[in-house]
Order: C-alpha cells, then sequence, then structure tokens
C-alpha cells in the first residue's frame, strides 16, 4: 500500500486547475441508465469512485466509455439495454453513491434488486427516506437478505414527497425517477447543492422537465422516455475548497482555475474572518479565485455544518485543520453526519490541540504543528491529513491513501506544481 509523504512549511504559490466535480459525476454517470441513447458527459475527473461505478453499471448491461485527453475529454455511458437490474453487495458495499442506481432502474425497468449499502466510517447513514419515497411513487419494496427488492408494476407515478430533511442522495435519487413516471412529482424540503442543479441541468437536455432546481421545491413531470445528451460537468467545489485552506493553511498566494467565489457558499466567509483574503480573476467562461494566506497566524472561527449554501460537511475536517494552528479557540459543529470527526485523533497525532464534545470539535490553536506518521480514515480526513502535513514542521506520513484516489485527481502533481515537498512512496 502507497504512502504519501510531505515535508511542511512551504507556502503553496501557483495555480491549481480545478477537476470536474466528484460528486456530480458519479449521480450523471447513473442517469445514463434512463435513457437508450448514449450520454456523453465532458469534464470529467478520473477518479476511483467514478471506476467503481463504470463497474457496476457494466454488470447491469451498459457501458462507460473515456475518450480524449485533455479539456474535451470526458466519459459516455450508453445503456442501450438493460441486461440486469441486480445491484451486488460486492459493488455496492463500495462506495455507497451506487445505490442511487435503484431510482433509474426502477424508472426505465420497473424493478431493482439493490444491495443496502450498510453503515460507514462517517455515521449509520440509513437508506429509509429513499424507500419511502420510492414507495410513495408506487414501489412495492421489501428488504431481504440484505438487498432492496422493488417493483413498480406498470411505472413509477408521481407523488407528492416532502423529505423531513435535506438529503441529497435523495434527491438525486427521486429526481431522477420522477423523470420517466406518470404525472408530476413535487420533492419539497429538496437539496439545492450545485450538484443537484448539474444533475437536473443534465436531465433537462436529455429532456426532462424539470422546475426549481436550486430551490427547496423541486417539481418533475414525467415523460415516456429520455434521449441522450452532451453535458459539461461542473468544477468540484469540495476539491477546490479544500485547495483554498491548503493554500492558506500554508500562508501561501495562489490561483484555482475553474472555480467561482459563489459555489463555495459559506466556506469563502468562513476564511474571510480567519484572515484569508480572496480576489476573482478570470471571466465567465473561466473563473479564477486568488487566495492569498493570513500573515502570521489565521484568526479563530467557529462554523456549523449545514446544506447548501451553508458550510459544506465535506470541508468541515479540512477547515479544522486550518484552525489547529489559529491565534484562539475555534469550534466547530458537524450536523449533517453523527461520526464525522474520523480525523481529531489523527491531527491530534501532529500536535493539534482539539477536544470533542457530542457534535462539536473545540480547537485550541498551536503555534505549529510537527510532522508524525498518521493514517487516512475516509475521504475527507485524508485531504486533512495533508493540508496539516503540509502545514507541519518536518516529515508527515500518510499511509491508507488509497482513499484520497477516490476523490482527488492528481493531488502530488497538482500540488508539487505550487511548491509544496509531496510524494508517493510504496511502503
Ligand atoms: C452526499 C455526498 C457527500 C456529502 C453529503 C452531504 C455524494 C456522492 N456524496 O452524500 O459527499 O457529505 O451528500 O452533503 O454526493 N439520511 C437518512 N436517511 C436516508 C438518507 C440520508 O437519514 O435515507 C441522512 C444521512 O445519514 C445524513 C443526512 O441524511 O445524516 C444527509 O446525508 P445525504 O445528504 O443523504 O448524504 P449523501 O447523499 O449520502
Amino acid at each position: 500500500m502507497d504512502q504519501i509523504i510531505i515535508e511542511g512549511g512551504v507556502p503553496l504559490h501557483g495555480d491549481l486547475v480545478i477537476s470536474g466535480s466528484k460528486n456530480a459525476v458519479l449521480p450523471l454517470i447513473i442517469a445514463g441508465l434512463l435513457s437508450d441513447r448514449k450520454l456523453t458527459l465532458r469534464g470529467t475527473p478520473r477518479l476511483a469512485d467514478t471506476q467503481t461505478l463504470a463497474d457496476m453499471l457494466y454488470t447491469l448491461g451498459a457501458e462507460v466509455e473515456e475518450f480524449g485527453r485533455g479539456p474535451g475529454e470526458g466519459l459516455s455511458v450508453t445503456a442501450a439495454d438493460l441486461s440486469s437490474t441486480r445491484a451486488p453487495y460486492a459493488l455496492v458495499s463500495k462506495m455507497r453513491a451506487s445505490f442511487w442506481v435503484i431510482g433509474p432502474l426502477l424508472a426505465r425497468a420497473h424493478e431493482a434488486q439493490v444491495s443496502l449499502p450498510g453503515g460507514c466510517a462517517i455515521g449509520t447513514r440509513p437508506v429509509d427516506l429513499y424507500l419511502k419515497g420510492l414507495a410513495a411513487m408506487g414501489a412495492d419494496i421489501k428488504v431481504e437478505g440484505g438487498y432492496v427488492n422493488a417493483t413498480a408494476k406498470g411505472g413509477l407515478r408521481g407523488a407528492r414527497i416532502e423529505l423531513p430533511f435535506v438529503s441529497v442522495g435523495v434527491t438525486h435519487v427521486l429526481m431522477m425517477a420522477a423523470t420517466l413516471a406518470k404525472g408530476q412529482t413535487i420533492i419539497t424540503n429538496a437539496a439545492s447543492e450545485p450538484e443537484v442543479v448539474d444533475v437536473g441541468r443534465c436531465l433537462q437536455a436529455m429532456g426532462a422537465r424539470i422546475d426549481g432546481l436550486g430551490t427547496r421545491v423541486v417539481t418533475i413531470t414525467g415523460r415516456d422516455r429520455l434521449d441522450g445528451a452532451d453535458y459539461t460537468v461542473s468544477r468540484d467545489r469540495i476539491e477546490a475548497g479544500a485547495y483554498a485552506l491548503a493554500v492558506a493553511a500554508t500562508g501561501g498566494d495562489a490561483t484555482l482555475t475553474g472555480i467561482d467565489e459563489n459555489v463555495l457558499g459559506a466556506l469563502v466567509p468562513a476564511m474571510r474572518l480567519a484572515g484569508v483574503d480572496f480576489c476573482t480573476e478570470g471571466n465567465a467562461n473561466e473563473p479564477v479565485l486568488r487566495v492569498i494566506g493570513p500573515r502570521g497566524r489565521p484568526h479563530a472561527t467557529c462554523v456549523t455544518t449545514e446544506p447548501y449554501p451553508g458550510f459544506a460537511t465535506d470541508l468541515q475536517a479540512p477547515f479544522m485543520g486550518l484552525m489547529c494552528c489559529a491565534d484562539g479557540v475555534s469550534r466547530v459543529r458537524e450536523t449533517i453526519f453523527e461520526n464525522r470527526f474520523m480525523h481529531v485523533q489523527e491531527l491530534t497525532r501532529l500536535g493539534a490541540n482539539i477536544s470533542l464534545l457530542g457534535d462539536t470539535a473545540l480547537i485550541t490553536g498551536v503555534p505549529e504543528l510537527l510532522g508524525a506518521p498518521v493514517m487516512a480514515t475516509d475521504l475527507r480526513a485524508s485531504v486533512t491529513l495533508v493540508i496539516a502535513g503540509l502545514m507541519a514542521r518536518g516529515t508527515t506520513r500518510i499511509s491508507r491513501v488509497y482513499h484520497l484516489a477516490r476523490g482527488y485527481e492528481r493531488l502530488e502533481e497538482k500540488l508539487s506544481a505550487c511548491g509544496a515537498r509531496i510524494w508517493r512512496e510504496a511502503s
């Protein structure tokens, strides 16, 4: 297994080109199951998670093909015939988002047998809201032997679905399913995350009728079939946020190409309070955000995770990385997932002073972190350890870095180009 080695203490300078969004491309690939025509997706990132999903689509009888190199590169999904409606445990357990195939399978093939994804490191993550929503659309659902067996004889039908709280995945699945349901579906308390908007826009390009994207009420009027489309995926706001934090944490000055400040939601105001400056450069086609790290230690800043445009839970751990060396005590509250503090123990190995009280972490800033061996525990925790390693004096060795390949394309290459001393070694 590879390790990532970082010799910290170098301020980042240069340009980081942001890749296509992981959290958008996964449901977009799944959306390809809704049509018998080719869906072309451009600007897609090359990640372990997209490969896992391609394997899943292959077992369902669909083809995912990568094409090109450079700016026009991407992948195409062709699901002319669905030869299977069974999503096996071996693939769903690798990546939770594979469960989302349940929506398109039910909508198009009127049946699905999808393995339960099980728990994961950041919490129990149940699927009750998916099942309730699909049942409201007329699906008959049984959970047996670790699988959700769902049928919708005669097809799904539109329904009014009020979600008790915002869920990104449930919004994706119900919106996709509703595009081929009979009649109108209204989802209230829907997620308004940019990735949901991305998926909705692609579905519209495929001929779906959707209103209210980016708001809490999304209305979908079902059609008999969807077409193919050629769609360009948005850039990854979570990758961009992590790099903005890395630049700030090292006291650097660097640009993020392809990302608009607005899409980062509550991150930018929180970082401004911490003493980080931002300026918008570039143009509407290719926005560029310049991040200028604080002079001296960042100010202690408090954040609470919330659905978009609130502070993203996927940036909670990386933000805590920056706060480790803040001047004062910061408070980070996690309200989306129940156990998303796995990174805390590893940060303390680097000398951070963090105490946990229920859903809240109190971080007493220390003047500096010191390099140490640490272990990545999940996707967003791993990038936090990279940020902390870049800040720390001395050498940090991060093990179990396969988590990083799930969500950050060419991370070492991008950071090295900005001066970071970071490389990969086989252990
Ligand atoms: C997606 C993102 C993930 C991000 C999260 C929240 C992808 C591939 N993943 O995950 O990076 O951290 O949104 O922004 O896009 N819940 C239930 N019952 C359900 C479904 C969800 O209780 O049936 C709960 C979850 O346990 C969690 C909360 O709802 O506490 C929100 O999670 P959700 O928005 O569904 O996260 P994902 O879509 O899985």
